[in-house]
């Protein structure tokens, strides 16, 4: 596969790894279990520990049940004793921007985290840092007296 970057954030995540993560994602889409929409979503994130951890979306008959791709990556990470994110590659249709609650929970782990959306061929799309597509979050820091 032929990944195409973009690059605006080469110097905090390295050019590679992008690649890497995008590989990743792409074969986590595979993965998707998405009989109710017919749209598979993948996703790579790296951890500040240099780890890696995939996710795909998981849907139910209950709709609202579903997981998205992004966040069953976030929650096999923590469930592997990690905490910080660093980036987040995902791959999905024309390679679009991660929904709302994905973005909320990504925020916890990483207010300032690379995120990247590519398609399933490998081209990257966009690229921001969490804080441009989440401005003015809410997060740990509103909590932290009751922490
Ligand atoms: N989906 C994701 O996995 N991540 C997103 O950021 C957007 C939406 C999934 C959820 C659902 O299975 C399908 O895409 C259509 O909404």
């Amino acid at each position: 596969m032929n990944i195409t970057a973009m690059g605006r954030f080469t110097e905090f995540v390295p050019q590679e790894m992008v690649e890497e993560l995008t590989q990743r994602a792409v074969e986590a889409q595979k993965n998707s279990y998405s009989p109710y929409s017919h749209y598979p979503v993948g996703a790579a994130i790296l951890m500040e520990s240099g780890k890696i951890f995939t996710g795909c979306n998981v849907e139910n008959a209950l709709l609202g049940a579903t997981i998205c791709a992004e966040r069953s990556a976030i929650v096999s990470a923590v469930a592997s004793g990690e905490r910080e994110i660093k980036a987040v590659v995902i791959v999905l249709g024309e390679g679009g921007a991660p929904c709302g609650p994905c973005r909320q929970f990504i925020n916890e782990f990483n207010p300032h985290a690379y995120i990247y959306s590519a398609t399933s061929d490998g081209v990257i799309h966009n690229e921001w840092r969490l804080d441009e597509l989440l401005p003015n979050s809410f997060g740990p820091k509103d909590l932290k007296h009751l922490a």
